[in-house]
């Protein structure tokens, strides 16, 4: 054990939160069904966020063999407002890895699986299989930064901080070390204004002792996120809208959305051209109306997207994979956040 484990353990057995995936300190490890499908979910989503839909999966995919039988489709529309929708696909297509061949047990066999990175990997293999392993997400890097009092800026400090958190991982109770370390930056060593007072690790820490934890770790410049524009189209007949898939790969691919001109982004340097999701540029019969304006902030860009009515000429051909889709069924369509706020704007403004 090292002395920052002897500290944080007993810290985490009396104050671990109760998350759905868990298993309660000091428990066996969880299924690893529920402890991958967890990762998975939290990779770029916030803990409360993914509660709700961590329990309605498990409700309809209880097993990882339910999971690898479902249509891909349906979980999709299940992941909807999720974000990040090559994660849905990956975890289909792992699933049906780990149904066939069952789940790896160490860090080197779980890397290799659709969707699985060095540090989902890593705190799988500690979560569900008890290994030794350095798990280090965007909490743990600040309470490493802190305890250390690294001055080195993010990101480039990343390396550095994980070799840091190797020497404090100990070998025994890793699951609940990972968690400990995760708890303890989401709930005491927080970004802003660090509650040092109730910190378990506080005599040790270098940040604390500075007399300014809450300015590590310390961080190079940030960029500001390139501008883009876009236009949805909403295009109603007979009670429906006309609803596009888009194509797998890509921006929000394989999800149903409104056309739009909404691409991926430009690589640096290329000219930065609008495409619609299809290879299909409606054809349109008198003007097409503006009924406001959204924003959406995705990684690489901010997005405005102007929501435009528009009918189709009489003679135009639809695109493979469109359809008509029942105004009072458009919550079971399950749009990504940006074309569900796109159709928000359309129910609301539309005469
Ligand atoms: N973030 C990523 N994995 C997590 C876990 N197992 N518990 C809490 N937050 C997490």
């Amino acid at each position: 054990m090292s002395r920052t484990s002897e500290k944080l353990l007993p810290w985490y057995d009396a104050n671990a939160r109760r998350l759905p995936w868990r298993s309660p300190p000091g428990a066996p490890s969880p299924d690893p069904y529920r402890v991958w499908l967890s990762e998975i979910m939290l990779q770029q989503t916030t803990v409360a966020t993914v509660k709700a839909y961590f329990e309605r999966f498990t409700a309809r995919w209880p097993t990882v063999a339910a999971l690898a039988a479902a249509d891909e489709g349906d979980v999709m529309a299940a992941w909807a407002g999720l974000g990040y929708y090559s994660r849905a696909r990956n975890l289909v297509a792992c699933a049906r890895v780990l149904a066939a061949e069952g789940f790896p047990a160490d860090e080197a066999g779980l890397r290799g699986l659709p969707g699985v990175g060095p540090y989902t990997a890593a705190a799988i293999a500690a979560i569900a299989f008890g290994q030794r392993a350095v798990v280090v997400d965007g909490n743990v890097e600040r309470v490493v930064a802190r305890l250390f009092a690294v001055d080195t800026p993010l990101p480039g400090v990343k390396p550095d901080l994980k070799r840091l958190a190797e020497t404090i991982t100990p070998d025994t109770r890793c699951g609940d070390f990972a968690q400990a370390m995760m708890d303890l930056g989401a709930t005491v060593c927080v970004p802003r204004n660090p509650r040092c007072g109730d910190c378990p690790l506080m005599q040790d820490c270098g940040a604390y002792a500075s007399g300014d934890p809450g300015s590590y770790p310390r961080r190079a410049a940030k960029a500001l996120k390139p501008e883009r524009t876009a236009t949805a189209w909403w295009i109603e007949r007979e009670g429906q809208v006309l609803l596009v898939r888009r194509p797998a790969k890509g921006l929000l691919g394989g999800m149903l959305a409104l056309p739009s001109t909404l691409s991926a982004p430009a690589k640096a340097g290329a000219q930065a051209t609008a495409v619609l999701p299809v290879d299909w540029a409606p054809a349109f019969a008198g003007a097409q109306v503006s009924l406001g304006t959204i924003t959406h902030i995705f990684t690489h860009f901010r997005l405005t997207m102007t929501v435009a009515v528009a009918s189709l000429d009489p003679g135009c051909v639809l695109p493979p994979g469109a359809q008509w889709w029942p105004l009072t069924k458009l919550a079971d369509a399950g749009l990504p956040t940006l074309f569900a706020k796109a159709a928000a704007v359309a129910m609301r403004e539309r005469v």
